[in-house]
């Protein structure tokens, strides 16, 4: 049996009088690709950033291959990576300083020839001795996603990785993601794009208004929301409806 490399046990949180996250629960297994899916302000990127240990739950925890994770601890970060929605960088180096950085902040060595692998595989090889800052959005988010996976994590916790990513690019992503998940690695990734969740997840989870509202692979979610059309956005739709009519 897989083992669960994520835990998000009962997390809730809320910013003033908004419940952005409520009683939470989603366990994401070895090798699994986890789709989560929710119309904006749903909270997703609150409870990647959580999982992340950038924010604090009000309650609740989150565990990452069987550590807890805190603000102020250090092991779970050995097994994970967070690819935030935007990518932010040190834009006075160059792409090849930024790589070199982050593996010595995580404690990698021999990364180079992996690097070295995936910047022909993204084509950023041309640039990757250039300055970050004049980097277009695309190769920044490709950059990010070369540095997350140096230290070959565990889990890679992945906000919205395809936007502003070109035909490409996007395909090469999701390529990348099917091969590191055939590895072993989990990944929860959320995305708006119903396409992508349903090309690469084994399991669908989605939330609205901080709640998880259906999870399962795409048949049962299918069954599930008792519609006649088998694509996602009809089934997506549904059952965001429904679980604003109670
Ligand atoms: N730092 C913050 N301060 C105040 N409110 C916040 C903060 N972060 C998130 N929220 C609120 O929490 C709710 C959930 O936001 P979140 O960013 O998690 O949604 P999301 O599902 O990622 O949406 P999107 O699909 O638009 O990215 C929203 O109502 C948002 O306004
Ligand atoms: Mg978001």
């Amino acid at each position: 049996m897989a083992e669960d490399i994520l835990k998000i046990v009962n997390i809730s949180k809320s910013f003033g009088n908004v419940n952005a996250v409520s009683c939470l629960n989603i366990n994401v297994k070895e090798g699994e690709i986890y789709g989560f899916l929710g119309p904006n302000g749903a909270g997703k990127t609150t409870t990647l950033r959580i999982c992340s240990g950038i924010l604090k739950p009000d309650q609740g925890y989150v565990e990452i291959d069987g550590k807890e994770v805190g603000l102020d601890k250090v092991e779970f970060r050995k097994s994970m990576a967070y690819i935030p929605d935007r990518p932010y960088l040190y834009e006075k180096l160059t792409g090849w300083e930024y790589l070199n950085l982050i593996s010595e902040i995580r404690g990698i060595i021999n990364w180079e020839g992996k690097a070295d692998y995936y910047l022909d595989f993204f084509e950023l090889r041309d640039s990757i001795n250039r300055l970050i800052e004049g980097y277009s959005h695309g190769m920044k988010q490709k950059l990010v996603i070369v540095s997350s996976i140096l230290h070959s994590p565990k889990l890679l916790l992945i906000d919205e990785p395809m936007v502003g990513l070109d035909p490409k690019s996007s395909r090469k992503v999701r390529e990348l993601f099917k091969k590191i998940s055939s590895q072993g690695t989990a990944l929860i990734l959320s995305t708006h794009s119903l396409g992508v969740a349903e090309e690469l997840s084994n399991k669908i989870g989605i939330i609205n208004k901080g709640k998880l509202v259906a999870e399962g692979t795409m048949e049962e979610l299918i069954e599930k929301s008792k519609t006649t059309d088998k694509d996602l956005e009809t089934v997506f739709l549904k059952l965001t409806e429904e679980s604003e009519n109670g």
